[in-house]
């Protein structure tokens, strides 16, 4: 079984992306083989500086690898090293119908946010389709939100496979569900864009802060509350907590007596002890960035070998090559 991500190098990454998508990527790893790689031409469609992309780029090297994926079991590369894909999103391109595009929802809501409406971003689902298809994926691990872009690439690769014969593996995306969606600190997804992410590796002072700054409603720590469920901070809690300790919070939230003041400190140090081992790797990884550099040019490598492969398969098939 072969399986890949990818995540863009847009802004330090959060607990969302960890749960949603680079803590099951991997676990995975242990499945089969899996690629996974960092989306750099994606990024070009809603970030516009370089330096910036340059450093998000070795930020999210250095996450994944702090987090645990394995280089010597895993493919981990940057999507432009690969440069095979831009070509065979040309190829995919003239088999994707317009209709399929138009109804892509990511491209309706980053629109909505302000992001300028180019080609680019329209076209961001077929150089997805093209990540995916390019190394034969059988399983693609995303967050909820991805789940159409990879409905679309299936799509794709039935339409090029109706039309030039059997080329393409056709992909299923893996959800985590117990995890779908990771609340940010105002309650809404948590998203770079939104301006409510708790970081993984962030600032100790500044996360403490973010945290410790979460609003919730104006009950007194003595009123019972039957919503603890529902409770922002016990939700976050269960993600970084032991499933005990957030059963005692959750009763204590409920019968009342537990003030949102002491719940929130308890989400900070959990949260900071659930990440303490890959903040020290991390930090002994930054200090080597030729070590990571070679991790990532020897898993283009790896990865080109097969992207010129599924290429070549492609270009036979339409008459290219
Ligand atoms: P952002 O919304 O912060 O820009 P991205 O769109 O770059 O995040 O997402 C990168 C990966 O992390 C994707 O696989 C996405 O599904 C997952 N992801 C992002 N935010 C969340 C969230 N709040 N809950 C679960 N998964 C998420
Ligand atoms: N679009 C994905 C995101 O924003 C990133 C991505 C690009 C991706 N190509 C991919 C994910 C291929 C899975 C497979 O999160």
């Amino acid at each position: 079984m072969r399986i890949l991500s990818g995540i863009q190098p847009s802004g330090a990454l959060h607990l969302g992306n960890y749960f949603g998508m680079m803590r099951p990527a991997i676990e995975l790893q242990e499945k089969g083989e899996a690629l996974y790689f960092i989306a750099d031409y994606h990024s070009m469609t809603s970030l516009f500086d370089a330096k910036e992309r340059r450093k998000h780029t070795m930020d999210v090297a250095l996450d994944f690898l702090a987090c645990g994926l394995d280089a010597k079991r895993t493919v981990f590369f940057r999507q432009s090293d690969v440069p095979e894909v831009t070509e065979l999103t040309w190829i995919l391109s003239t088999v994707t119908p317009m209709g399929l595009l138009e109804r892509a929802h990511s491209y309706k809501d980053k629109i909505a946010k302000g992001i300028a409406p180019s080609h680019g971003l329209f076209a961001y689902p077929v150089l997805m389709a093209a990540d995916i298809l390019i190394y034969d994926s059988n399983v693609v691990p995303v967050g909820r939100d991805q789940k159409q872009h990879v409905e679309m690439t299936r799509d794709i690769a039935i339409k090029f496979n109706e039309q030039y014969g059997e080329t393409f593996v056709i992909p299923e995306p893996q959800i985590r569900d117990e995890v779908a969606v990771v609340p940010g600190t105002d309650g809404q997804k948590m998203s770079k864009s939104y301006g409510n992410t708790i970081e993984i590796f962030g600032d100790e002072k500044a996360t403490r802060k973010k945290i410790m700054g979460i609003v919730m409603d104006s009950r007194t720590p003595q009123e019972p509350k039957p919503d603890a469920d529902k409770n922002l901070a016990i939700q976050l809690l269960k993600l970084v907590a032991p499933p005990d300790v957030t059963k005692d919070f959750e009763s204590r939230l409920r019968a009342g007596g537990l003030g949102y003041g002491d719940l929130k400190k308890a989400l900070f140090e959990h949260y900071w002890n659930y990440f303490a081992a890959a903040r020290k790797k991390r930090a002994e990884l930054a200090a080597n960035p030729d070590f990571v550099n070679k991790i990532l040019s020897d898993g283009a490598h790896k990865a080109r070998t097969l992207a010129q492969q599924v290429l070549q398969r492609a270009k036979v098939a339409s008459g290219l090559a």
